[in-house]
């Protein structure tokens, strides 16, 4: 059995939670307040964690994609982006650690400069892989474009909704042209 796209379900995780540290730790420098230095700590690790578990789960999406040479690059140039992510996250979060460690009031400007920069690595980064996929269609079945054949991914979606559901889908959703309210084709058997 082919396994579906793994990076897609757990990008979300560091995405927010890089964002979250950041301004946990500018409001706590700001306010002084404890709760929010110890949020801005504990959401960092839970970064590097889901990040490394990103990396690894976009690694493995990416040596199963049928790719032409205009696909390589783009894939290249998000995997390095990604692993500079990484580098940085990795140095921001030791940092972090010596500051805990070392029981400081609050992060110093200098720790907040070079976390605002992988904040903005963080988001070009979801903006490039969130392109990739939605106007390239890097990954995505019914675009040709997965190591799946469409109507193979489709069935997984079509048999959990069928669970609920208790219909039975044989093909596709979304095509408009061939739905009477034009808000997607209903393609259930009965
Ligand atoms: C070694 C590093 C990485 C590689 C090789 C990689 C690879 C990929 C690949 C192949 C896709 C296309 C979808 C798929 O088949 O999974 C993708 C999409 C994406 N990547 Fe990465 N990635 C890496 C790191 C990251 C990191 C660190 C982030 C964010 C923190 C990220 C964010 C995204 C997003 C948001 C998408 C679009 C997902 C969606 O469909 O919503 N990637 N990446």
């Amino acid at each position: 059995m082919q396994l579906p796209p793994i990076h897609p379900a757990i990008v979300h995780f560091p995405i927010a939670l890089i964002i979250v540290a950041f301004f946990a730790d500018l409001i706590a420098r700001i306010t002084g307040r404890q709760s929010f230095r110890n949020f801005g700590f504990w959401s960092l690790l839970v970064a590097l964690g889901t990040g490394v578990l990103t990396l690894i789960a976009g690694y493995a999406d990416m040596v199963r994609l049928p790719l032409n040479a205009a696909g390589e690059d783009f894939v290249r140039l998000h995997m390095i982006s990604g692993l500079t992510l990484a580098a940085l996250l990795i140095v921001l979060t030791i940092w972090r650690w010596r500051i805990w460690k070392a029981q400081l009031p609050a992060v110093s400007r200098a720790f907040l400069g070079t976390g605002c920069l992988l904040l903005l690595l963080t988001l070009f980064q979801g903006w490039y892989g969130g392109e990739m996929v939605y106007s390239q269609g890097l990954g995505v079945a019914a675009a040709g474009k997965s190591p799946e054949m469409a109507t193979q991914a489709q069935e997984r979606l079509a048999a959990v909704t069928g669970f609920f559901t208790g219909k039975e889908y044989q093909t596709a959703i979304g095509s408009p042209a061939s739905s009477e309210s034009g808000r997607g084709a209903s393609l259930e058997k009965k």
